[in-house]
């Protein structure tokens, strides 16, 4: 049964080889120019695949697959606007997308959309579809340096991820640039300027910071709680200080009576406080 079936295939395609078809409305092979973008759709699909798989780890794909997403997004939308059309393109096109039960180019293109609208690819790029955002340059060139930070500093050590070193020197001499890098990520998070590129590359500097590296975090969050505990803590301190001065005062109003009772309101805050 299934051999009967593969020799009639086999002896319609040779048939179709031989042009026989070109009567019948729909044929069994795609006319030239119809294989041809097929043949280009299937080059950019492959392209693209290869490229963002190539650059999933660690991301960068939204810096280097962009030309091949351009280029097969153009390639499809085209066939797509020839849809309606009754011409040649037309009918290519109808037979490319919607011919058949799974419309496997549409899967694809779905596909690689997704990939890119989750990764917020453009939001690293100029509104118009242009070149890389300059924050996203400065981005990338802050995590650069600073992983070159990082390399310089660890001093030859091994590192045994999950297990203490001693990276003192890497914690003093980087917390600049780690500052920087995520002072300017925050910025960049309130201005929805961020794709993956970014979002892992910040995501692999804080784990190396804290938990391969054990560096505090020199956040500048920080600075407020400390500041308030301080003051807090340092309370008390100030009561009896000026606890202290206040009883001070006042007995030195009473060596002087007659002043303070010259300025009856003085006296009167005084006691209020007091
Ligand atoms: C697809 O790519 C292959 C290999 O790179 C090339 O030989 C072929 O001509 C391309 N086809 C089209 C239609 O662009
Ligand atoms: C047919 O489709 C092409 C795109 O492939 C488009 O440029 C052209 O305007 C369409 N023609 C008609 C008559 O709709
Ligand atoms: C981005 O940087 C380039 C070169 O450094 C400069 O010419 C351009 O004006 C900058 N663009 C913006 C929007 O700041
Ligand atoms: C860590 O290394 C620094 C030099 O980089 C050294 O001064 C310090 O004593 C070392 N600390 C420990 C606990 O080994
Ligand atoms: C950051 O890394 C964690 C753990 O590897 C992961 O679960 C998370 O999704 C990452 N975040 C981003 C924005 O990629």
């Amino acid at each position: 049964m299934a051999a009967a079936g593969l020799g009639l295939l086999l002896s319609l395609l040779s048939l179709g080889a031989g042009g026989d078809w070109a009567l019948l409305p729909e044929q069994p092979d795609l006319d030239p120019a119809c294989q041809q973008l097929l043949g280009e759709v299937a080059n950019g699909t492959a392209a693209l695949s290869q490229c963002l798989v190539r650059f999933a780890r660690p991301a960068r794909l939204c810096r280097d697959c962009r030309p091949e997403y351009q280029q097969l997004s153009r390639q499809v939308t085209d066939i797509a606007l020839a849809l309606g059309n009754t011409s040649e393109s037309g009918s290519c096109a109808r037979n490319l997308l919607q011919s058949d039960r799974i419309q496997l180019i549409l899967s694809f293109t779905t596909f690689f959309n997704n990939t890119w609208k989750d990764s917020k690819c453009e939001q690293c790029f100029q509104s118009d579809g242009g070149q890389m955002l300059n924050s996203t340059v400065t981005f990338l060139a802050l995590f650069d340096a600073l992983m070159v930070c990082f390399e310089q500093n660890i001093q030859g050590q091994t590192i045994i991820p999950l297990q203490p070193g001693n990276y003192s020197q890497v914690c003093r001499n980087c917390s600049n640039s780690y500052r920087k890098l995520n002072a300017l990520y925050s910025q960049l998070e309130e201005e929805h300027a961020l794709c993956i590129d970014l979002e892992d590359a910040i995501n692999i500097t804080r784990r190396l910071w804290s938990k391969t590296f054990f560096c505090t975090v020199p956040c500048g969050d920080t600075v407020p709680v400390i500041a308030v505990s301080a003051f807090v803590l340092f309370l008390p301190i100030i009561f009896y200080l000026s606890s202290f001065l206040h009883s001070e005062q006042k007995k030195r109003k009473l060596i002087q009576p007659k002043r303070a009772a010259s300025n009856p309101s003085l006296v009167n805050i005084q006691s209020k406080c007091s």
